[in-house]
């Protein structure tokens, strides 16, 4: 099965979508390592209860570059063939981004290439959008760009706030992501 390593900044409800999924025989890929960039992430804990390795350390007083060559390290000695991004809330450096180009994904609650960044939802909500919805793409070096290959949309109701929408989305999220990567890792050759 194809080895993936995926990377956190909390919670990590969408790493758990991907790790439930990778427990059923049928599913393409494993889970390699989960890395984040903070040692009390909730995620960790919750990827450690269900046997994966993990990684943990604060980026605190590092350069950007020097922290993800540390992420690329830990990745290569896990067997990592692809990374996913699952609410790594930190842009990642040129190198690290050249060094996984190709075999690096990303889920952003958008429907990209709408709302990029941060406050996705409110800025959704604002706008008098009627629907919004998740993007899983190919990480390039630009904030949530680089090709969207799936999608998924929600309506926006009246009354909606940023909390209801964003629950609203993170269901299709848990849904969207595992067949998202299962789909990449069939297509994309591993890196080597
Ligand atoms: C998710 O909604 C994810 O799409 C978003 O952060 C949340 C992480 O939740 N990611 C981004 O905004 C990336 N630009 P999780 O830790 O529970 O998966």
């Amino acid at each position: 099965r194809a080895r993936v390593g995926v990377l956190i900044s909390g919670r990590g409800s969408n790493m758990i979508a991907l790790a439930e999924a990778a427990e059923r025989p049928t599913c393409p890929y494993e889970i390699a390592l989960v890395a984040a960039n903070d040692p009390d992430a909730p995620g960790l804990a919750r990827a450690r209860m269900m046997g994966i390795e993990t990684w943990g350390l604060s980026h605190a007083g590092m350069k950007r570059a020097a922290f993800d060559a540390l992420i690329d390290a830990e990745l290569r000695r896990a067997g990592a063939e692809y990374v996913a991004l699952a609410g790594y809330m930190r842009l990642l450096s040129p190198e690290f981004v050249e060094r996984w180009a190709g075999r690096m994904i990303n889920i952003h609650p958008s429907l990209l290439p709408a709302y990029k960044g941060l406050d996705t939802h409110a800025r959704a909500i604002a706008a008098g959008d009627a629907e919004s919805g998740c993007s899983v793409h190919v990480v390039t070096a630009g904030l949530d760009d680089g090709p969207v290959f799936a999608s998924a949309r929600v309506p926006i109701k009246p009354g909606d706030t940023p909390d209801s929408l964003a629950a609203r989305i993170l269901v299709e999220e848990h849904r969207l992501y595992p067949q998202a990567l299962a789909e990449f890792v069939t297509r994309v050759a591993p890196r080597s």
